[in-house]
């Protein structure tokens, strides 16, 4: 598999290089007056100086919670998921998004948490107990992805 890559805004580079070191536990790799490299996973992440944040609330939900429109993250192995988790809640961190389970008994269950980086960004880490149920749709019914419906406009 390639590394992903994905440039995304900060309005802080000291505070975001200490997050994403002591925190996530990223690599530095090349950086510029308005810019930083993080090895995020073996996957490229750059963290680009911005004066104004765009907004990133919304109102979506998934499973019943609200979640930011744009965020990222990783799908961690499902025992990496929780030490990670213990991890956090040592350090005594504010979760965005508490962990919890969502599509409990359905196709698509997994274990989420949400972080905010220091300037808003939301990241997500997630783990499903079998890998493979990554993009697992129940048979016949593509439409269910994730175990719940994806309702169409004309139905809101
Ligand atoms: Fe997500």
């Amino acid at each position: 598999m390639r590394p992903f890559h994905l440039a995304f805004p900060v309005n802080d580079l000291l505070k975001t290089e200490r997050f994403y070191v002591d925190v996530l536990g990223c690599s530095i790799g090349r950086r510029t007056k308005r810019s930083i490299n993080f090895n995020f996973h073996g996957h490229q992440i750059v963290a680009h100086l911005v004066s104004e944040m765009p907004n990133n609330t919304g109102d979506g939900k998934v499973d019943g919670k609200k979640v930011p429109p744009f965020h990222f993250g990783l799908v961690m192995e499902y025992t990496q998921w929780h030490e990670f988790r213990e991890e956090l809640i040592r350090t005594g961190i504010d979760f965005r998004l508490q962990p919890h389970v969502r599509y409990r008994g359905k196709v698509g269950e997994q274990a989420t948490m949400f972080l905010n980086d220091p300037s808003g960004n939301a990241i997500e880490f997630k783990s499903f107990k079998d890998d493979e149920r990554l993009f697992a749709t129940v048979d016949g019914k593509e439409h269910t992805a994730g175990g719940g419906v994806i309702e169409s406009e004309s139905s809101k």
